[in-house]
Formats: structure tokens, C-alpha cells, sequence
């Protein structure tokens, strides 16, 4: 059972980007021209995203893939043109929707199955590779690594996840998505140092056959994020 902290801020997470922040989302996953702000924020997706893919085998061909908190999807459908079979799952319902409306016909020998709910779910199966692209930056610390040992349970080879980073320097940044209007904020982001998540994972017992390997920092404008790799030994 995922803790109450993470089911309370997993129910705020889903009205926020279900309702609040659709058109937001929509349009910043979208080719739709957006503000100077935003246009870093994108940008520094986009780099996010492409570190996390580059640390997957370019040749995906029969291997199953969760795409956990996939958003509109923009990830799952790059691992699918891989030959990856995704499983793309996100607590907002209207972007699932989006996600499905947006889903390329033809993904070569890859595809991309979309399920609306908690990506903890246990009845999603067992996958090669779980992926979580800024998905837990609003969890506390510890829920952050309880979620990631659950998903160590159930994937063979490695987990990929981003943090938030905790420096003096992004303090006032991370102190709400500011990037939009006050009535558009989501709940906090909870940034954590590096030091202080390695520590977290090291103490978790169900993560001991698991290494910690490449982290990668993305700062582009209003957008910083961090990606971590961990690994099955
Ligand atoms: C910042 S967005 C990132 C979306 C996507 N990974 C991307 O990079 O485009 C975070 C997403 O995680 C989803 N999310 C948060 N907690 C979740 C949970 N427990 N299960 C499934 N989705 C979740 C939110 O609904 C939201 O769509």
C-alpha cells in the first residue's frame, strides 16, 4: 500500500493536472507556440527527455517499458518507435484522453498501451525498464523512494527518474511551479539534494541489489530537474 502522504498529494496531483493545468500541459507538450518562459521550460524537457531515452538501448524490440506518470504521452511514443511495448499510466484522465487523441497510427514494431490510474498499480505487470519523467517531484523524499522501490519490484533492468534538485540557487524557483499564474499552481515541488536522495535509497531495504549509476542535471531557464538511474546489480 502506497503511504498516505503519497495517496493525499496523488489526489491533489490528479485535480491539478487534470483540471488546472490541462490547457497548460496541452499546449507545452504541443508544437503550439508558448511565452519565453515556457519556451525554456519546454526546451529543457525536451533535453530531459532525450537523456532519459539515450540511456535506454536504441534497440527496445520486445522488451516492456512503464512509462510511469506518462502526461500526454510524448516519451512512451519515442520508446515505442523503438520496438518497445509501452505501458503508459498517468492519474489524469483528460490527459490520457489527450494522449490517446495525439497517438501516432503507425509505431513500427513498437505500441503504446494507455491506462488511466496510480502508476503503483500492481496489476500492470512486470516491464524491462521504468521510467518516471518529473512524475514524483512533488512527493516527499520518502514516498519518492517507497514508489521507486515498488517499481525496482516489478522491472528487471533499470529504473529512470527525475528529481528536483535542492540548491540555495533554485530555492525561490521550486517554491511553486511559477512558471504559471498563482490560480494555475501545483502543488509544490519538493526538492531534494543529491546527497540527501542517495541517502534515502541506500537506507531502503527492498533497493540493496540495486546500484545508483549515471545522474544527470538539465538546467535550461525555468526548468531544472535531475535524472537518476538505477540499476539491478
Ligand atoms: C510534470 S508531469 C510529467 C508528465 C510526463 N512524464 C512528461 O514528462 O511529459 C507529471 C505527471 O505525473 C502524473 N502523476 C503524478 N503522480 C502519479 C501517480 N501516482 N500515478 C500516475 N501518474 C501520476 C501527473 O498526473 C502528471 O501528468
Amino acid at each position: 500500500m502506497p503511504t498516505a502522504s503519497f495517496i493525499e498529494r496523488r489526489g491533489q496531483l490528479e485535480t491539478y493536472f487534470d483540471h488546472t493545468a490541462f490547457d497548460a500541459w496541452s499546449r507545452l507538450t504541443s508544437n503550439a507556440p508558448v511565452g519565453s518562459i515556457r519556451a525554456t521550460v519546454r526546451a529543457g524537457r525536451d533535453e530531459m527527455r532525450s537523456t532519459l531515452l539515450h540511456w535506454l538501448p536504441d534497440d527496445l524490440r520486445g522488451l516492456r517499458l512503464l512509462d510511469a506518470g506518462c502526461g500526454t504521452g510524448m516519451l512512451a511514443v519515442e520508446a515505442a518507435r523503438r520496438g518497445a511495448h509501452v505501458v503508459a499510466i498517468d492519474v489524469a484522465p483528460t490527459l490520457i484522453a489527450l494522449a490517446r487523441e495525439r497517438m501516432p497510427k503507425d509505431l513500427g514494431a513498437g505500441n503504446v498501451e494507455l491506462h488511466v490510474g496510480d502508476m503503483l498499480s500492481p496489476g500492470l505487470g512486470r516491464f524491462d525498464y521504468a521510467v518516471a519523467m518529473d512524475s514524483l517531484i512533488h512527493y516527499r523524499p520518502q514516498d519518492v523512494v517507497r514508489a521507486l522501490s515498488r517499481l525496482a519490484g516489478r522491472t528487471a533492468r533499470s529504473v529512470l527518474f527525475t528529481f528536483a534538485p535542492r540548491s540555495p540557487a533554485l530555492a525561490a524557483m521550486h517554491a511553486v511551479g511559477r512558471i504559471f499564474p498563482r490560480s494555475d499552481r501545483a502543488p509544490g515541488i519538493v526538492p531534494v539534494t543529491e546527497q540527501g536522495l542517495r541517502k534515502l535509497l541506500s537506507g531502503e531495504p527492498e533497493l540493496r541489489h540495486w546500484q545508483q549509476r549515471r545522474t544527470q542535471r538539465v538546467a535550461r531557464g525555468f526548468y531544472t530537474s535531475q535524472a537518476m538511474e538505477l540499476a539491478s546489480a
